[in-house]
């Protein structure tokens, strides 16, 4: 049925894509990806995917015809929300919180694709590093003057970690400050965050421009360097290097090169990010200045998501 989308004279050499397309047009037809159709639609996805690297099938096609499905059949969905991107870029806000909280669409015709969409493993790697930050976090050591520790977060977006951090039993309360460039995602986190304001300051700033002006115990960023280039990274780190307090600790976040839904990522909802290998990380942490020996690399249970730390002395 789909592969009535693609143009008669491309049918015969555009590798797995027709196959893809026919796989696509009979789950749309039964109402949706059931578990046991994950691993036949992931595989077709990845043979998409390096028929694309090997040059069978051109991106902008693949993109154009899964367009053409997204906004024909999938409406509603988080697979349409990150191609149609409402707030202007990917990975805003309102996905990110629905990775969080596994939203999934009020059409139960939908739901399904939005099961499939959450069983991927980057959306798995973000909820994952939710938890992972509430770690850094629990290993600051408690105040002894009753002075909080602060925490500068850069690129807070729906602050849907800080909500559960507050909520939570914590042996202390810290101060976060927040640095976040979409006014919709500060009003959206104000919100989630709202009986625990005292504990928050949100900044509408650019971080690539912002200067904060006091030094921090911990300074943390997720889902913000991996779409920015190594010059970009590096100028950055370099600039939040300066903020972090003697005896603190910088953690950055980025997306792996090891992560296996990258195709579906970039083919079915276009988002693309800037995927970094551990060496690359601490390549990129020795030419904002940091030592190496104040470097380390940890992941997520997924390994998708890694976190660069750089402690400074
Ligand atoms: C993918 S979200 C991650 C949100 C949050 N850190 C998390 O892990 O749940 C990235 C957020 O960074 C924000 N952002 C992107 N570029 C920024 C910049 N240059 N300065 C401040 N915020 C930025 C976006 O608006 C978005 O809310």
């Amino acid at each position: 049925m789909l592969l009535d989308s693609l143009p008669r004279s491309r049918k015969l050499d555009t590798g797995y894509l027709p196959t893809l397309m026919d796989l696509l047009g009979d789950l749309i037809s039964a109402g949706g990806p059931r578990p046991e159709d994950y691993a036949e639609l992931n595989r077709s996805i990845r043979k998409v995917g390096d028929d694309i690297r090997g040059g069978v099938v051109t991106e902008e096609l693949v993109g154009r015809l899964l367009a053409e499905v997204t906004e024909k059949h999938f409406e509603g969905t988080l697979q349409h929300a990150a191609r149609s991107k409402p707030h202007g870029y990917s990975g805003d806000f309102q996905i990110i919180d629905s990775i969080y909280c596994l939203s999934t669409a009020v059409n139960p015709k939908l739901r399904l694709w939005d099961l499939f969409f959450h069983s991927q493993s980057a959306p798995c790697a973000v909820r994952n590093r939710k938890n992972y930050f509430h770690q850094v976090l629990s290993t600051l050591p408690v105040s002894v003057d009753g002075t909080r520790h602060r925490v500068l977060n850069v690129g807070s977006g729906p602050a849907r970690d800080l909500r559960e951090w507050f909520t939570s039993e914590r042996p202390q309360k810290l101060f976060f400050d927040c640095v976040e460039m979409d006014a919709k995602a500060i009003q959206y986190a104000s919100n989630l965050c709202r009986p625990y304001l005292q504990h928050v300051e949100f900044y509408h700033e650019n971080a690539l421009r912002y200067v904060p002006s006091r030094g921090y115990d911990v300074v943390w960023s997720a889902g913000l360097f991996d779409y920015v280039n190594d010059k970009v990274f590096v100028r950055l780190l370099k600039a939040l290097l300066g903020v972090v307090k003697p005896g603190g600790e910088l953690v950055i976040g980025n997306f792996s090169t090891f992560n296996p839904s990258r195709d579906y990522m970039e083919i079915f909802g276009d988002w693309h990010l800037a995927h970094r290998s551990r060496e690359q990380l601490i390549a990129l942490a020795e030419r904002a200045g940091a030592e190496i020996q104040n470097c380390s690399v940890h992941w997520e249970a997924e390994g998708v998501n890694l976190f660069l730390h750089i402690r400074v002395a």
